[in-house]
């Protein structure tokens, strides 16, 4: 599979009724709530940080620890719920991953010190770190082949709806003080997914995997109508039980390739600039030369609404074209687009903001045809069951490595070279990630995870 580039490599279709339509896209919807908690606690600090400059009076070391902790959270909670993962099962991480969201999100609106809300904001990062991933490990397990790129895409879309829902909420509280109620919203979404996942089954997979048979085979029997071989899902639980795997066997054969294909994903998701755009757009214009704050803005809401919008286009495309082709264009068309931005602001065009705002849109909307979406789904499918978890989260790991490396190093390379300089150096990283995913995505559109597995370990 691993050069496999015939998109249409994937099993005979099953029938229609082979799986339980509305128990799957049920369970997938509540799921993704995790991904709509990533979106709205990253995004949300960007609208809060004038008010609470302002109330704590801090400078801009300061400011970068507020908008770090979540980040620095995330990287701690991903790594330290791998493990845990594959232990308890994605169902209870997903209960764990909302009831601490929900605690750090109340310990930073009702912060009456600056050290209470770093800290708050940290424990909101911990939970984003375990949701970011078990959500849509938690949906391709739960999800027949022939539909999993557009479900787990889900949980991206919701990531979307989450960063639009959080500048929207940033803008009806913009007051002073209202920086508490942006903060402590998060409860809501926090108590959908809690609240949720209780009322649902654990995966079918990490069921089997933890040697409950009797409840994974109720689970199936929830997912799957009638056939249950058909959908993909059937497993022979023996082959998955007590087999312990150790951290350095991760890194050897037959783990290493897909391993190397996860952080390499994971990384370059990261440094092609996406949170560059995502957190700071409204600087990014302000530079392109739109005097007003507001004009930035409003540019900046329309950032997140073309990410909702071609995400949505994704979920459809996922499943019928496959991951590779829009992998592809994807990463093309946004190294394109950085150029143009790279250009743009060496002061090639006279019209510089207008070129700005069509590149930024490109990128934007490129990204969410490819590496937005797919990196989370590839990595939810191509490792083995028995290590699935804790391969999961080193990725995911990887991925807000890279994030904290990118938000850190864009404003001090915007002062310390121009804007151009930092999009030249992410157009490159597209580049690398067009070769990249050339020579190494695999293609698991229509493919079972079982038979993804059995790929790699022959
Ligand atoms: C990335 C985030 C990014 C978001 C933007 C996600 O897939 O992991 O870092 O902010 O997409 O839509």
């Amino acid at each position: 599979m691993k050069r496999n580039r015939e998109a249409n490599g994937g099993p005979k279709r099953p029938p229609s009724n082979g799986y339980n339509r509305r128990f799957v896209f049920f369970s997938a919807g509540v799921a993704s709530m995790g991904g709509f908690l990533f979106g709205y606690g990253t995004a949300v600090v960007s609208g809060a940080l004038l008010f609470l400059e302002r109330e704590f009076r801090f400078g801009p070391a300061m400011e970068g620890a507020v908008t770090a902790a979540v980040l620095l959270g995330a990287l701690v909670g991903a790594i330290a719920s791998g493990s845990l993962n594959d232990r308890f099962g994605r169902r209870v991480m997903l209960i764990v991953s909302a009831v601490v969201f929900a605690s750090g999100s109340l310990i930073a609106s009702f912060a009456l010190r600056l050290l209470w809300l770093i800290v708050g904001r940290f424990i909101v990062g911990c939970a984003i770190g375990i949701a970011s991933y078990t959500s849509p490990l938690y949906i391709s397990e739960t999800a027949p082949p022939r539909v999993r790129g557009g479900l787990v895409s889900l949980n991206q879309f919701s990531i979307t709806v989450g960063i639009m829902a959080a500048y929207l909420v940033d803008f009806a509280y913009a007051y002073p003080g209202g920086w508490r109620w942006m903060f402590g919203l998060s409860v809501v979404p926090a108590a959908f997914l809690g609240m949720g996942m209780l009322f649902l089954p654990d995966t079918p997979d990490s069921l089997f995997s933890r040697g409950e048979e009797e409840r994974a085979r109720e689970a199936l029997a929830r997912i799957a109508a009638e056939n249950l071989q058909a959908a993909g899902q059937a497993r022979a639980p023996e082959k998955e039980k007590g087999t312990k795997v150790s951290w350095r066997e991760l890194f050897e054969p037959p783990l290493r390739f897909p391993m190397a294909v996860g952080i390499g994903l994971a990384v370059f998701q990261q440094i092609v600039g996406i949170n560059a755009v995502i957190y700071y757009a409204p600087t990014i214009f302000r530079h392109a030369g739109f005097g007003s704050a507001p004009v930035a803005v409003f540019a900046t809401v329309g950032v997140g609404f073309v990410n909702v919008i071609v995400t949505l286009l994704a979920i459809l495309l996922l499943d019928r074209l496959g991951r590779r082709p829009l992998l592809l264009a994807g990463t093309a068309g946004l190294s394109a687009a950085l150029m143009a931005l790279g250009l743009d602001f060496q002061g090639q065009w006279a019209e510089r903001g207008t070129v700005a705002v069509v590149s930024l849109f490109a990128f934007i909307a490129f990204f969410a045809v490819s590496l937005g979406p797919i990196f989370w789904l590839m990595v939810s499918e191509i490792y083995p069951l028995r290590v699935r978890g804790r391969a999961m989260s080193v990725a995911a790991f990887s991925n807000w490595g890279a994030n904290l490396l990118v938000a850190f190093t864009f404003p001090l390379l915007v002062s310390g070279t121009g804007e151009s300089v930092p999009f030249w150096i992410y157009a490159s990283m597209g580049v690398l990630a067009f070769f990249f995913s050339y020579f190494w995505a695999p293609e698991t559109k229509g493919k079972s995870l079982r038979e993804i597995e059995e790929h790699w370990t022959g």
